[in-house]
């Protein structure tokens, strides 16, 4: 089937476009309310990723609204850990938890052999019944996150705000650590496949932990899987490129191995100038983001004013997705992602004469 609006695709392979394609990191979550109906009726977050056709009503809600380029599936990373046995669950309020953890080398050599596809088959239930519901409208973008993110809360036990549990490991266990990720890329491997043979049209890789590594330990531990990942990517498909993009928080200042990923987009978080990262780039990939998401909270002119100094700094020629530079926190008014949207449009004309 052929897609109504492809400029998203088209932009990820550096073709021209009529405008800068736009979507947003969690643009379907807490900020709208009806994603928080829906979630109420689901009864908690882990049962609305497991119900496909609640999952997909909650992708559908920001496209009904906003005139995004893009829907992302409705999921989380952490079904990953879920599937080798760790026991996800969300107390209210306070983030991810896992009933198990990975503490020493033993726990990592024990982790059981899992058939991701088989094992998460609700999230490639949710991929089929949201291109159905799409029906062509705009393309479908699968995810997972990078092994190391993954490792991270395998490790923690949940989320951190020092990650020392984590680094500890791998300074004082690098094997288990690199046996812990070898295992993760396979699976997230599996994974992005598997989504892409349930109708993923694109796939990103979110590495939110990356930049807390020193830059050694960012190319061993983090870079080095998500390029062995997208080495393994099924490429094509429907007759399309499948692009893939990875997404390094606070991972700016080591874009040219980024770059070297063999990913065809990369996510840049708002602390890089977008014309500096397009002139490292050299325009050997697309490039996505990076309006701080806080920005969302200022006035509608400072989020126009704000995309346009973005758009501007990215300047003429394809490669660009907009995008934000981390996703959308839930106290904002919806009514501003229409104006960060619509400006988004209404402003980048010029740069595709
Ligand atoms: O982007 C989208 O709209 C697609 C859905 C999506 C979710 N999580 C839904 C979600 C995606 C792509 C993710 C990725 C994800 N999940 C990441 C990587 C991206 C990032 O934001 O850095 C990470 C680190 C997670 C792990 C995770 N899941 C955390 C830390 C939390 C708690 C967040 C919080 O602010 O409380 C979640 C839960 C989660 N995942 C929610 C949503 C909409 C909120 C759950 C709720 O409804 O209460």
């Amino acid at each position: 089937m052929s897609l109504k609006n492809d400029r998203f695709l088209k932009a990820l392979m550096r073709e021209p476009v009529d405008v800068t394609p736009v979507w947003m990191m969690r643009q379907a979550g807490r900020y709208l309310p009806e994603y928080r109906a829906t979630r109420k009726q689901a009864g908690s977050f882990l049962d609305l990723c497991k119900n496909a056709e609640l999952a997909c009503e909650v992708t559908m809600q920001p496209l009904r609204r906003y005139d995004f380029d893009a829907a992302i599936l409705f999921s989380d990373i952490l079904t990953i850990p879920d599937a080798f046995g760790q026991g996800l669950y969300f107390e209210e309020g306070e983030g991810p938890k896992f009933r198990k953890v990975i503490r020493t080398a033993a726990d990592v050599e024990n982790l059981p052999e899992v058939n991701i596809a088989a094992e998460l088959e609700y999230v490639m239930n949710a991929v089929s019944v949201i291109r159905k519901e799409l029906n062509g409208a705009v393309p479908l973008i699968g995810f997972s996150g990078s092994p190391w993110t993954l490792a991270t809360y395998m490790i923690e036990g949940g989320g951190s705000k020092d990650f020392r549990l984590a680094k500890q490991f791998m300074y004082d266990n690098p094997e288990a650590m690199h046996l812990l990720l070898d295992k993760l890329a396979d699976a997230v491997t599996d994974y992005l496949n598997a989504q892409i043979d349930a109708g993923a049209q694109v796939v990103q890789i979110f590495d939110t932990w990356g930049g807390i590594l020193t830059p050694s330990c960012y190319l061993e531990f983090s870079l080095a899987y998500m390029k062995k990942i997208i080495a393994n990517l099924t490429k094509e498909r429907e007759g399309r490129r499948v692009p893939s993009i990875v997404f390094t928080k606070n991972g700016g200042q080591w874009l040219e191995p980024i770059v070297a990923s063999g990913a065809d987009g990369v996510g840049l978080d708002w602390t890089i100038d977008i014309a500096e990262a397009k002139r490292r780039a050299g325009g050997a990939v697309a490039l996505q983001g990076n309006m701080d998401p806080t920005m969302l909270y200022a006035s509608p002119a400072a989020i126009r004013k704000e995309v346009d100094q973005i758009l501007a700094s990215y300047g003429s020629g394809p490669g660009h997705v907009f995008n934000l530079g981390h996703g959308i926190t839930p106290q904002v008014n919806p009514d501003h992602v229409s104006v960060f949207v619509d400006s988004v449009h209404e402003l980048s004309g010029q740069y595709h004469k």
